[in-house]
């Protein structure tokens, strides 16, 4: 079938080259020449494990193209739109001005029957709102939301735990759709078909339960900080049930990315749009919770050098909002680096993938890209990315060899705190004694 992404993102870049990878005519489009310039010659312009090889193997193949070109989306049956919905500048809200942007200059390349197919997360309502745009063009406006996981995208998108489709009363366009996920509709995957309003909420509510979920074991790591206990244990044994499950539940300096902050936000404002806002009240306390955790590891680390960190050099291990992803939006890992550098320490980060994104954002700061290295002469070291090159392949005994200090502060309970007392270090995890 021939397809057009719109939007090329982390989001749109995967969805293109994994439809093209499973048979599709795809065209993707984006207004930033630079990133279509790379995505067109088969280089993903982020980090994110088998993107290179399908999309090298889908541009080869002729099947996959790129354009900053909108009229190359004619012809296509199905438009996926997959821009960007940031939070806006003041205020929680999502910013649609490049849904509309997209919307607007697709209109006049669309044909009666094409289908437009939304995948950007979107405040509940903003479908109904678009549709008569949509209908005035003859084309059929669906919402089709995402749930990819940076670091997995690739393979959440050509093999995701379930796919939603919200579609208008009376449409068929569910078929369409059914064809292009043809291998997952193969494998049982299931699909649920709904209205668009629904559509749009799944998305927002499942991210909304994954942060509240990350946020109810971070608030357990704050009791269990006063009483002795151990989360990392009680997230264990809470976990072997299976209504709870383990997944989500690693306390730590909490969730960041291009998502779930700016995702619980956004329906916070849009339930009181709704008049709802009570509904939702407890994201609130979600984000609270969320944004105390950095703080506290920054806490953690000061008292671990007696009680400041002016002129010490602090090796922070992580910039990337989590393992596997070069992207550093709302990271709490750069987070404590700037909240240590502002207190006067002489901070040094080091990551395998985000150097590059987090000193354009954060020029201040000192960037090493060789582990070791950063770690030469460190007071303190502070792990807030649990990349497998810090929390396995980093023995306590081999650190011992490179720094000043013997200060850990384990920012996502990564390490085993026996090893490192033993190596005579100072271990401070979160939520454990
Ligand atoms: C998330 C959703 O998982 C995905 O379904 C949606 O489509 C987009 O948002 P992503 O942003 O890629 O995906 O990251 P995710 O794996 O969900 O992690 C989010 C954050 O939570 C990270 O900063 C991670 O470190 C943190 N996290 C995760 C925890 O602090 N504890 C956990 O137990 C799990």
């Amino acid at each position: 079938m021939r397809l057009s992404v719109i939007g090329c993102g982390y989001l749109g870049a995967v969805h293109a080259a994994a439809m093209a990878s499973i048979g599709h005519e795809v065209v993707g489009i984006d207004v930033d020449p630079h990133k279509i310039d790379a995505l067109a010659h088969g280089r993903a312009p982020f980090f994110e494990p088998g993107l290179p090889e399908i999309l090298a193997e889908g541009v080869a193949s002729g099947r996959l193209t790129f354009t900053t070109d909108m009229a190359a989306a004619e012809g296509a049956k199905v438009h996926f739109v997959a821009v960007g919905t940031p939070q806006q500048e003041r205020s929680h809200a999502a910013d649609l001005t490049y849904v509309n942007a997209a919307i607007d200059a697709l209109l006049p390349h669309l044909s009666p029957g094409d289908i437009v197919a939304g995948k950007s997360t979107v405040p509940v309502g903003t479908a109904a709102s678009l549709t008569p745009r949509i209908e005035s063009a003859g084309a059929t406006l669906v919402w089709n939301p995402e749930f990819l996981r940076e670091g997995w995208a690739v393979q959440d998108t050509i093999d995701p735990d379930r796919l939603v489709v919200g579609i208008p009363a009376g449409s068929d366009a569910a078929d369409t759709l059914r064809e292009v996920y043809h291998p997952a509709i193969a494998k049982s995957t299931p699909f649920i078909v709904t209205d668009l309003a629904t559509a749009e909420l799944v998305k927002v509510a499942a991210n909304a339960f994954l942060a509240t979920k990350i946020s109810f074991i971070n608030a357990m790591a704050e009791i269990a900080e006063v009483t002795g206990a151990d989360v990392t244990q009680l997230a264990e044994a809470i976990g072997h049930d299976d209504r709870i499950g383990r997944k989500f539940l690693g306390a730590g300096i909490g969730f960041g990315g291009g998502c779930l902050p700016k995702d619980i936000r956004a329906f916070s404002a849009r339930a009181e749009e709704l008049g709802r806002g009570e509904s939702v009240a407890f994201l609130r306390e979600v984000d609270e919770i969320n944004l105390r955790r950095r703080e506290r590891a920054v806490q953690l680390v000061i008292s671990g050098l007696g009680g400041s960190v002016y002129g010490k050099k602090v090796t922070v291990l992580g910039a990337a909002f989590k393992p596997h992803s070069d992207d550093i939006r709302d990271s709490p890992a750069l987070d404590t680096a700037v909240r240590l550098h502002g207190l006067g320490a002489e901070v040094v980060v080091t990551d395998p993938e985000a150097i590059e994104n987090a000193r354009r954002i954060h020029p201040q700061l000192t960037y090493v890209d060789d582990r070791d290295t950063a770690l030469a002469g460190a007071e303190a070291v502070l792990l807030v990315t649990e990349w497998d090159e810090y929390r396995r392949r980093m023995p306590a005994s081999h650190v011992s060899t490179l720094t000043a200090g013997r200060v850990i502060v384990d920012g996502r309970n990564a390490l085993d705190p026996a090893e490192w007392r033993g190596a005579g270090w100072a271990y401070f995890g979160m939520g454990r004694p």
